[in-house]
């Protein structure tokens, strides 16, 4: 194993703003490591919406900041009071700390996975924060059932892809949106049964939805976009359904009047957050042994991942925010 250097290259945000504050930087000091924690050496790092709204100040922290939450790498260097990882072993990590976007991070060791012969760090940067999302919403959020009618915005983004996959395993029958015909094609690869253009207007998507469930509604929603497509939801949500609006990629749903969710339909609505359900070690350990067997069966297939250059971390930004990107998109460390 090489020695650790003091300084490492990273993406450094300064300010919060814009994609062109994520600056790329060769002399930010290499962490130090803590009780509990593992030095990893990235070699993968996961893009997700989260670490837009940390760069754009939508969600606060302290700056300088290096935002990023999910990587795949080599354990460097590990604190003596930890057990149960050494140098060289080859983890996946998800952590709330943020600080992905960089050559090291310092991690604790209760959020780091050792990754078994087969999964590369690039799926585990590829399907940890995103896999994760998806596997406890349909277990946590709703429980989704072989009978259910299931709404998934953007299905074919990130989360969207992967909620598509794990709800057709289970049985339920799929409507998902998506704004391009591209986009609508990689919707019904990812297991959609019904794909309905995003772009076309609420009431026209209403309609579709309702035509299609033969007048029954969603008995769940998944809906990662927010505030465009909020409205959408409660208007198709079938009696006792489930509104899961997990995500502000069109910006944060204003208040919402508790009364539109009696109005003869007796709707349940959750805005849940995947460090929340698991914030308990053991949380982390089930559910991630269970996403790493789904990858293993083919479950999750993670087919659309699409790699940038740590360095042009910019053009990830881009892409994800102006509704270009499909599936994943990840970020090559150098090495
Ligand atoms: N609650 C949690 O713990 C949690 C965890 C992970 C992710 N999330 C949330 O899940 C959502 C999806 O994340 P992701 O990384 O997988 O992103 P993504 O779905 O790959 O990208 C966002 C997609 O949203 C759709 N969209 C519709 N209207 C939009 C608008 N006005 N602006 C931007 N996008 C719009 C676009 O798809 P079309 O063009 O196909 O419509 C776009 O590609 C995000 O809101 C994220 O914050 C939440």
């Amino acid at each position: 194993m090489a020695s650790v250097p003091k300084a490492m290259g990273g993406i450094l945000i300064e300010k919060t703003g814009d994609s062109s504050v994520l600056q790329w930087k060769t002399d930010i000091p290499v962490p130090e490591l803590a009780d509990g924690q593992i030095l990893v050496k990235n070699e993968w790092v996961g893009v997700n919406y989260i670490d837009t709204y940390f760069r754009a100040g939508l969600y606060k922290a302290p700056l300088p900041m290096i935002t990023g939450a999910e990587a795949g790498g080599i354990v460097a260097a590990v604190h003596e009071s930890v057990c149960g990882f050494k140098p060289g072993d080859r983890v996946g990590y998800l952590d709330p700390a943020r600080g992905a976007y960089a050559q090291y991070k310092a991690v604790a060791a209760s959020k780091a996975i050792t990754l078994p012969e087969g999964v590369t760090t690039h799926t585990a940067a590829a399907s940890l924060l995103q896999g994760l999302t998806a596997l406890t919403l349909i277990r946590e959020a709703h429980h989704v059932k072989p009978t259910d009618w299931i709404l998934v915005t953007a299905a074919a983004g990130g989360v969207g892809s992967i909620l598509c996959e794990m709800i057709s395993s289970v049985g339920a029958k799929i409507i998902g949106t998506a704004g391009t015909p591209e986009k609508m094609e990689q919707a019904r690869k990812n297991g959609a049964n019904y794909v309905i253009s995003s772009r076309d207007p609420p009431e026209k998507i209403v309609s579709e939805i309702m035509k299609i469930t033969g007048g029954h509604g969603c008995d769940g929603i998944f809906d990662g976009v927010g505030k465009a497509t909020f409205d959408i939801d409660i208007e198709v949500a079938a009696r006792k359904a489930t509104v899961c609006t997990y995500g502000n990629a069109s910006g944060l749903v204003p208040p919402v009047d508790v009364m539109r969710l009696a109005g003869g339909k007796n709707l349940k609505l959750c805005r849940p957050t995947l460090f929340a359900y698991l914030a308990e070690p053991e949380e982390f350990e089930q559910y991630s042994t269970e996403l790493i067997d789904m990858l293993k069966k083919g479950i999750v297939k993670l087919a659309n991942t699409t790699d940038y250059k740590l360095e042009d971390a910019k053009s990830a930004h881009d892409d994800l925010e102006g509704r270009k990107s499909t599936g994943k998109l990840l970020l090559q460390v150098p090495q």
